[in-house]
């Protein structure tokens, strides 16, 4: 991370219980200006999803602006996960009413916005299907140089987990995805690879509810729900995928990064939104991402508490 200047941040996603965690440690990375967020359907319908986001906003005490963004994809029909993520997207914890005005921009005017007004050029974190930042590139190509890096949560080199191929950001959209990979633009993607490595266990998120503070309480309190279906699919623990997207970001050194070049499926009847890489070069394309394929679980868990612990004497 430059050691000088904050970097401006738009956070993209669709809380959801991991959407949430993430952006609870985006929020206390002091490298990080976050500029906006924007809400993509996903995790719930766009409206679920975006009240979550705009309680989140509240939970936090972060004076930033929410904007809606688009309630479908570019071209498939709309999956939604409740069996993960509860008929609210975010079951589980009380959480504040939304304090903040919904803004009057959509996600992409908002996105826009935060691109041209920026002196520096802005990271990009996606965690949900990747459908606004693919309508900000189509709507916006003269905008890609104001973008330092889009880090992703999606994909998965070697599975999917919501068909045998394809994960489910990407299956979401996977033209989305594609329009992404094919952007020319800094691509990191954290991917099943690492996020199903990024377990975090119940004795884990025993150490942030002992912090014993309002925010740290309703970390635990979202693990406690993530896991109710984890758990029925025989997981030990919460696949804790998108805070990945964060944290790879700000502490590379706890992960293992290998370029490759990825490639999006959108076609085919069982492999559609499936992210297939070429590890040996043998496409002959240059790299176009960043590939974030495992961690230090141990230190990725230490991270999560420690930005928990730095709610100690909040109130909402
Ligand atoms: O496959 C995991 C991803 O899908 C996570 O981003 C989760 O929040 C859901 O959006
Ligand atoms: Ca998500």
């Amino acid at each position: 991370m430059n050691q000088n200047k904050k970097i401006p941040v738009i956070l993209d996603g669709d809380p959801g219980h991991d959407d949430a965690i993430a952006w609870v440690l985006a929020s206390t990375i002091p490298d990080f200006d976050i500029k906006a967020i924007t809400t993509v359907a996903g995790n719930q319908t766009l409206e679920k999803v975006t009240y979550n986001a705009r309680r989140i906003v509240s939970l936090l005490h972060l004076d930033i602006e929410v904007a809606k963004g688009r309630n479908r994809p570019l071209v498939s029909d709309l999956i939604i996960a409740p069996n993960f993520h509860g008929e609210t997207g975010l079951d589980g914890p009380r959480l504040p009413e939304p304090d903040h005005e919904l803004s009057k921009l959509s996600a992409i005017e908002m996105m826009e916005k935060v691109l041209r007004e920026s002196e520096e050029k802005v990271t990009i974190i996606s965690t949900g299907a990747q459908t606004n930042v693919a309508a900000l590139l189509l709507a916006h190509p003269e905008l890609k140089e104001k973008i330092g890096r889009i880090s992703t949560m999606g994909g998965g080199l070697r599975n999917g987990n919501w068909t045998a191929g394809a994960e489910f950001n990407i299956l979401v959209d996977p033209e989305a995805a594609y329009t992404i990979a094919h952007s020319g633009l800094p691509l990191q993607m954290c991917g099943l690879d690492v996020t199903e490595q990024a377990i975090v266990y119940p004795e884990d998120w025993e150490r942030i509810r002992a912090l014993n503070n309002p925010v740290a309480k309703v970390v635990a309190e979202w693990f406690d729900f993530f896991f109710i279906h984890m758990k029925s699919l025989g997981w030990k623990g919460c696949c804790t995928h998108d805070p990945c997207a964060v944290m790879s970001l700000v502490w590379p050194e706890i992960f293992d990064i290998r370029d490759y070049y990825v490639d999006i499926e959108l076609s085919g009847r069982y492999c559609r939104g499936a992210t297939v890489a070429d590890y040996n070069g043998s496409s002959g394309n240059k790299p176009n991402f960043r590939c974030v394929v495992g961690l230090d679980r141990q230190k990725f868990v230490d991270k999560l508490v420690e930005a928990c612990a730095s709610f100690e004497g909040w109130e909402f």
